[in-house]
C-alpha cells in the first residue's frame, strides 16, 4: 500500500470541500482561537472526497477483543486481576472471553474485508509473548500473531500493531509495575522481541496506548487496573512511561530502521470555560496535560511548560530528558470528546493546574460523551500547527450507541453514522487547512469489553451478541464500508 504525504491531498481536498462549501462550516475553522463559540459541524456539505490513498482502518485491542485469558501459555495480565477482584467492573464482567477473538480471528478479518477496511489495528498482549514479563517468548503466543498478521495480509489490509494497550503481565506490577523504572528495560526487552518477530511483516507500529488514560486511571484514580490512586506512583508512573517509549522507539530503530514507528495519544479538545485569563491558563495546563505529556517529551526532550510539577516529583535522573526522546515517525491520534476547563478549585485535579468538566451542549452519546466535531478540527489543527505538521493517523475515533438487532436482523444506528459523517467531515476540514492525515481508524470494528464499563457499551460497527457469539454489521458498518471503498463522504 502506498503511503505518501503530498500537496495533492490538500489541493484535491480544497476542491472536494470548495470554498462555499467550506463557509457554511460553522466555527470556519480558518482560526485556532480556542475562545470562539464553536457549535457543532453541520453535514452541510453535499460531498466530501477524500485522496485516493487515504488510509481507511478500524482498530481493536487485544483484553477487548481476544478472550483466551489463560489459553496457550499466556500469563495473567492486570486487567485479568482487575476484572476477577469483585466491585471492579459493571456487573462483574471480565475479558475472559470477550468477542472469542483469539479463536475467531479469521471471521473478523473477514469482516474487516468485508467492510473495505485498509488498514487493521490491533494490539498485541503481553503476556501471551512473556507470561511473566521477561525472559523468553512463548512460542504459542507469538504464533498467534504471526497467523493474525498473515491473514490480514493475505486479506491485502494493512495490520498496524500496538505494542502495548494496557495489559501489563501481573508479574510486573507485582514488582512496582509502571511507577518502577525497572518496568520500561522490560517494556524494552519485550517490544524487541516482538519487533524482531513481526518486523518482516508489520511495518507500522504503535508504541504505546493512551499513555496519560493508563497512568492516570491506573495509578491516580483507580479505575482501571491496576487499580492504584497514589499521586506519587502516579507522577513517577509517567516519567518511566516516557523512558520506555524514548528507549523503546531506539531498540525498535536498531532491529529495523524502516519500521515507522507513532504512538496512539488520547486528546482532547481542551477549551476555556470562560475568557477569563484564569481559566483560559487552566485550558493550557489541560492541553499540557491531557495532549502533549507523552507526546512533548518525544518531540522536544522535554515536559511541557505548563506542566506544573517538577521533574524531581516525577523521579527524571541526569540524562533522562536525552533518553525520552523518540522522533517518531507519526502522531498517532485517539479523539472522542472535548475537555472544558475552568481554574483549578479544589478537586482532584485541581494540583495539575484545573478543573476539568466534559461539554454538554451537543447531544449525547449513550455513554455520556458529547458529540462535539467542531472540537476535532481544533485538536487536530492544533497538534498541526505546535508540532509543524507531522504526519498524523486517526489511531482511534468513534462513539458508543446501545442499538440492537431489529425484528429483521438489522441494527439501524444512525446516531452513529451521523457522529461518523460529522467527525470525519471535520478532519476533511482540518486536511483541507493543512493537517498532514494520511488514514483514521474507527473504533471499533467489533463491540467489545468497554474496560470497567463491561459490556454495557457498544462502540463497534458490527454488532456482537456475546452469547452466541454471532455478529451483525450494523448499518454504520455498511455505511462506513461505502465510504472505505470510494473515499466519498456523502
Ligand atoms: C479509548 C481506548 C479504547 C476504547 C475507547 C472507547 O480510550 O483506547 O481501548 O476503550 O477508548
Amino acid at each position: 500500500m502506498r503511503i505518501s504525504n503530498n500537496l495533492n491531498r490538500r489541493d484535491f481536498l480544497s476542491v472536494a470541500l470548495g470554498a462555499a462549501a467550506a463557509s457554511t462550516l460553522p466555527g470556519g475553522g480558518r482560526s485556532l482561537d480556542l475562545a470562539a463559540p464553536s457549535p457543532s459541524v453541520a453535514s452541510e456539505i453535499a460531498a466530501v472526497k477524500f485522496p485516493k490513498d487515504f488510509i481507511w482502518g478500524a482498530a481493536t485491542a487485544s483484553y477487548q477483543i481476544e478472550g483466551a485469558w489463560k489459553e496457550d501459555g499466556k500469563g495473567e495480565s492486570i486487567w485479568d486481576r482487575f476484572s476477577h477482584t469483585t466491585g471492579k467492573i459493571r456487573g462483574g464482567d471480565t475479558g475472559d472471553v470477550a468477542c472469542d477473538s483469539y479463536h475467531r480471528y479469521n471471521e473478523d478479518i473477514q469482516l474487516a474485508k468485508d467492510l473495505h477496511v485498509q488498514s487493521y489495528r490491533f494490539s498485541i498482549a503481553w503476556p501471551r509473548i512473556q507470561p511473566s514479563g521477561s525472559g523468553a517468548p512463548n512460542p504459542k503466543g507469538m504464533d498467534y500473531y504471526k497467523r493474525l498478521v498473515d491473514t490480514l495480509l493475505e486479506a491485502k489490509i494493512r495490520p498496524l500493531a500496538t505494542i502495548y494497550h494496557w495489559d501489563l503481565p501481573q508479574a510486573l506490577e507485582d514488582s512496582g509495575g509502571w511507577p518502577n523504572r525497572d518496568t520500561a528495560d522490560r517494556f524494552v526487552e519485550y517490544s524487541q522481541i516482538v519487533t524482531r518477530a513481526l518486523g518482516d511483516r508489520v511495518s507500522h507500529w504503535c508504541i504505546f496506548n493512551e499513555p496519560w488514560v493508563f497512568t492516570t486511571l491506573g495509578y491516580r484514580l483507580g479505575t482501571h487496573a491496576p487499580g492504584k490512586t497514589d499521586t506519587g506512583d502516579f507522577l513517577r508512573s509517567i516519567h518511566v512511561v516516557n523512558l520506555a517509549q524514548g528507549k523503546a522507539f531506539h531498540a525498535i530503530k536498531a532491529i529495523n530502521g524502516k519500521l515507522q514507528l507513532g504512538t496512539a495519544y488520547s486528546m482532547t479538545s481542551a477549551e476555556p470555560a470562560s475568557d477569563s485569563p484564569e481559566d483560559r491558563q487552566a485550558a493550557e495546563c489541560g492541553h499540557a496535560c491531557f495532549n502533549l505529556l507523552f507526546l512533548n517529551t518525544a518531540l522536544k526532550g522535554e515536559y511541557p511548560a505548563a506542566f506544573p510539577v517538577t521533574p524531581e516529583v516525577m523521579g527524571v535522573r541526569p540524562g533522562d530528558m536525552e533518553l525520552v526522546r523518540a522522533p517518531l515517525d507519526f502522531v498517532g491520534i485517539n479523539y472522542y470528546t472535548r475537555g472544558i476547563f475552568s481554574r483549578p478549585e479544589h478537586s482532584i485535579s485541581a494540583p495539575l493546574g484545573f478543573e476539568r468538566v466534559d461539554g454538554t451542549q451537543g447531544p449525547l452519546t449513550d455513554n455520556g460523551w458529547e458529540v462535539w466535531p467542531d472540537g476535532f478540527y481544533r485538536l487536530v489543527m492544533r497538534i498541526t500547527k505546535e508540532y509543524d505538521k507531522p504526519v498524523i493517523e486517526i489511531t482511534e475515533n468513534g462513539c458508543s450507541y446501545t442499538d440492537a438487532p431489529d425484528v429483521h436482523g438489522r441494527v439501524p444506528d444512525v446516531r452513529k453514522i451521523e457522529f461518523y459523517r460529522g467527525y470525519l467531515t471535520a478532519l476533511a476540514h482540518a486536511m483541507r487547512d493543512g493537517a498532514n492525515v494520511r488514514g483514521y481508524h474507527a473504533w471499533s470494528l467489533l463491540d467489545n469489553f468497554e474496560w470497567e464499563q463491561g459490556y454495557t457499551q457498544r462502540f463497534g460497527m458490527v454488532y456482537v451478541d456475546y452469547r452466541s457469539q454471532a455478529r451483525t454489521v450494523k448499518e454504520s458498518g455498511k455505511w462506513y464500508a461505502k465510504l472505505a471503498a470510494s473515499g466519498e463522504l456523502s
